[in-house]
């Protein structure tokens, strides 16, 4: 028997099926790949050179039977580029890839929105494997099929749903990973909560010193019940026509104030953060939240280090930026908002007055 028969694994049921495996070692995906994948000759494992140095060999050890190159990627958003694509395609072909080819997207969500995006286009589409390594990656961005390179008009411009043949998440590669990376996805695990798992919520309440100790069994639970909602909610709406839209909580909040400092000075997650406390503020506003809910999302992210307001910011031009978020429709604000812990809303109901009063809450010195 395949020992990724015995693992855990949750599967995504959307037009074309695949399973998340859940602390699944490194060393055994290439076993794994035998069983699934007749005809397959050739890997290219794409990664960037921090990823690789600590955990390239491991990966390595399972895929002795294959004719393997590694595409290595410097670090950082900008090379989630046409760039880079291009860059990519040169590379891939010079060491013999073609149809038969597999991709491994070995790193977190940029390297696996870049990898993603070169696996649905190069030859028109060869498998790919997504192993994410960031908590954020395997929390969020492996899951859903979402690939995209970002362009200078904006991020994730260029773009495609390309779901992955399997996600393969070894719980082990978040040990090396520096606290800022931890906070980004921890953002987005707690907006998870707030979305649709209020268990989860008190999970991290009552957890959190174990989490910030990296409790290696808490982990666990955390990025396996966060994985769950993720999965749940994608399987429901894969292309994003309702329900995914939920995923955005705290986002268009978010992406304005980060295009507001220009990328620098808050990172993804620190705007996700203050999103989602904006976003609870404007649901207490329109009665849907308790101001003690409030005050308990406040408190949870405050433990984790997570920002819960900003200084500096002028609360008009942040909601004109919200103008320009693509989920709006016909001049309309579509946010989303929280119910209570552990239900979320779309709203097309939201005045500017209430919007700008929510900036208000979260902008300091106003
Ligand atoms: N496709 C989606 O659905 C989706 C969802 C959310 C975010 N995203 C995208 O994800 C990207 C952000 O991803 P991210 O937060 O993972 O950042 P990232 O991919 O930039 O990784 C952050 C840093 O962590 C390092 N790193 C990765 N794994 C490590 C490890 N195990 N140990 C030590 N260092 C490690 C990397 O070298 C990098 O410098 C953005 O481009 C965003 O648009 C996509």
């Amino acid at each position: 028997m395949s020992s990724a028969k015995k693992l855990q694994k949750i599967e995504v049921t959307a037009a074309k099926p695949y399973p998340v495996f859940l602390g699944a070692p490194l060393e055994e995906l290439g076993e794994y790949l035998h069983s699934q994948f007749k005809d397959l000759g050739h890997i290219l494992i794409i990664t960037n050179p921090v990823v690789a140095e600590l955990y390239a060999e491991r990966l390595q050890k399972g895929l002795l039977d294959y004719r393997v190159n590694f595409l290595f990627v410097p670090a950082g958003e900008t090379e989630k580029s046409l760039e880079r694509l291009s860059q990519l395609t040169t590379a891939a072909l010079r060491c013999g890839s073609d149809r038969h080819t597999l991709v491994i997207a070995l790193g977190g969500g940029v390297i696996g929105d870049l990898a993603g995006f070169f696996a649905s286009a190069f030859m028109r589409g060869i498998p790919l494997i997504q192993v994410p390594t960031t908590l954020l990656a395997q929390v969020d961005s492996s899951i859903g099929g979402k690939v995209a390179v970002n362009h200078p008009a904006g991020k994730n411009i260029l773009g495609a749903f390309y779901p992955p043949r399997a996600v393969w998440t070894d719980f082990t590669t978040l040990d090396s990973l520096p606290w800022g990376e931890v906070e980004n996805g921890l953002a987005e695990s707690i907006k998870h909560s707030l979305i649709a798992d209020s268990g989860l919520f008190e999970f991290f309440e009552t957890q959190a010193e174990s989490i910030k100790q990296r409790d290696a069994s808490i982990w666990r639970e955390m990025v396996t019940r966060s994985v769950s909602v993720k999965v749940r909610i994608v399987s429901q709406d894969e292309r994003e026509q309702g329900e995914r839209a939920l995923l955005n909580l705290g986002h268009s909040f978010g992406h304005a104030l980060e295009t507001k400092m220009n990328y620098r000075g808050v990172t993804h997650g620190q705007g996700v953060s203050i999103g989602l406390v904006a976003a609870a503020h404007l649901a207490n506003a329109k009665g849907l939240m308790t101001e003690a809910e409030v005050d308990g999302i406040k408190r949870l992210l405050n433990i984790f280090g997570l920002p819960i307001s900003i200084s500096g910011q002028d609360p008009q031009g942040l909601l004109q930026l919200m103008k320009a978020d693509k989920k709006n429709q016909g001049g309309r604000k579509i946010l989303i908002l929280p119910q209570g812990i552990g239900q979320t809303i779309i709203s097309k109901e939201c005045t500017d007055p209430e919007i700008l009063d929510a900036w208000n809450q979260v902008v300091e010195g106003n």
